[in-house]
């Protein structure tokens, strides 16, 4: 076959495939395969050292007509189909602006959340550091480091979810304690928050709920230290006019262990539906740090003395904002949440 005739061959396939393309990928393949460096026309240009001498301008000259005019062929398919492309773009992207608009809800801290900022501004007023202990702990954590080993009757006061022989669920804060005093020496100073898992399940308990632990260990703390603070925390987050009594209580880890009552913000005290009638409020666990457990972390009784406290955070978060099932703080309803916006 001559040259001319491998010319019009060319032509004609051109021709047969640009009817066929319909995408930019397609088109680059076949710009490949006509006008690409192994392509069909570049071979035709090699092969004319084999032409003779005399034919070669006239050769030259319609090989070069037939790159032009392949190159011009494409590039106005390339132009029609970018414009295809663009149309495509913008009936896609087309905006109906008469269209009704999607609502979608705003967002507000949950209660718990609130809470948890507060107390943390509170206390951390006062000079207290955060520490966050681990969600599964070992039974010794938990349990035996604060003076409740495995036969300790108060072992049942927290129904406790068991991973294994020794690890748990926590159930309590009370567990970072000891992991803050095994590797710190006093002054000590601590706030930690975190979630604590029980099997409990009804209005105002959940198997797992949110607590906020208190430590403080130095040389001559006493009662008065921790009911002085208790009293700041108590006015600050219920209202100035809030009073507070401690009544005697028991918890291993600590000796004397108090309950915290406040007097009921809601009715001043003189008995409502909040407080059923006896004017005060039960907000918190909390007691001077029992010796046994100071030694068992390496602490000198004689010389330092601390208290610790411990309280729910959803039980503070019901007293304050009048929610009156649990519940409501664990489904994420957002028409609850809203109530909450500031
Ligand atoms: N850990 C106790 C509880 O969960 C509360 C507490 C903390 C009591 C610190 C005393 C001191 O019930």
């Amino acid at each position: 076959m001559d040259v001319q005739d491998k010319i019009k061959k060319i032509e004609e396939q051109i021709e047969d495939t640009v009817k066929d393309i319909k995408t930019s990928k397609t088109l680059q393949e076949m710009k490949m395969r006509f006008l690409g460096k192994t392509g069909e026309i570049s071979a035709l240009l090699k092969n004319m050292r084999d032409v003779p001498p005399e034919q070669r301008p006239a050769m030259g000259k319609l090989l070069n007509a037939l790159r032009q005019w392949t190159e011009e062929k494409f590039d106005s398919i390339e132009s029609r189909l970018k414009e295809l492309e663009l149309k495509k773009r913008y009936s896609e992207e087309k905006i109906d602006v008469t269209m009704p608009a999607e609502i979608s809800d705003d967002g507000a801290y949950h209660p718990n959340t609130l809470i948890r900022n507060e107390l943390i501004s509170i206390f951390s007023g006062m000079g207290f550091e955060i520490f966050e202990g681990p969600e599964i702990e070992n039974d010794y954590y938990n349990f035996t480091a604060l003076n409740t080993p495995k036969d300790h009757p108060a072992r049942d006061m927290q129904d406790t979810f068991y991973l294994a022989e020794d690890l748990l669920l926590r159930t309590q804060t009370s567990a970072g304690q000891i992991r803050v005093m095994e590797n710190k020496k006093p002054p000590i100073k601590i706030l930690s928050p975190g979630k604590v898992y029980r099997s409990d399940d009804d209005a105002t308990h959940s198997p797992m709920f949110s607590q906020m632990e208190g430590l403080v260990v130095d040389k001559g703390i006493t009662l008065c230290d921790l009911k002085g603070m208790l009293d700041e925390f108590a006015k600050k987050i219920f209202g100035g006019g809030v009073k507070t009594r401690l009544r005697p209580s028991y918890f291993p880890f600590t000796e004397p262990s108090v309950e915290v009552d406040v007097s009921c913000f809601e009715c001043g005290g003189n008995g409502c539906r909040l407080c059923k009638g006896t004017g005060w409020i039960e907000v918190l666990g909390a007691g001077m740090v029992n010796r046994r457990v100071l030694e068992g972390c390496g602490i000198d009784p004689d010389e330092y003395t601390g208290f610790a406290f411990g309280m729910g955070i959803e039980r503070i978060a019901m007293l304050k904002y009048g929610i009156n099932n649990m519940k409501l703080l664990f489904e994420g309803d957002t028409r609850f949440l809203k109530q909450f916006k500031d």
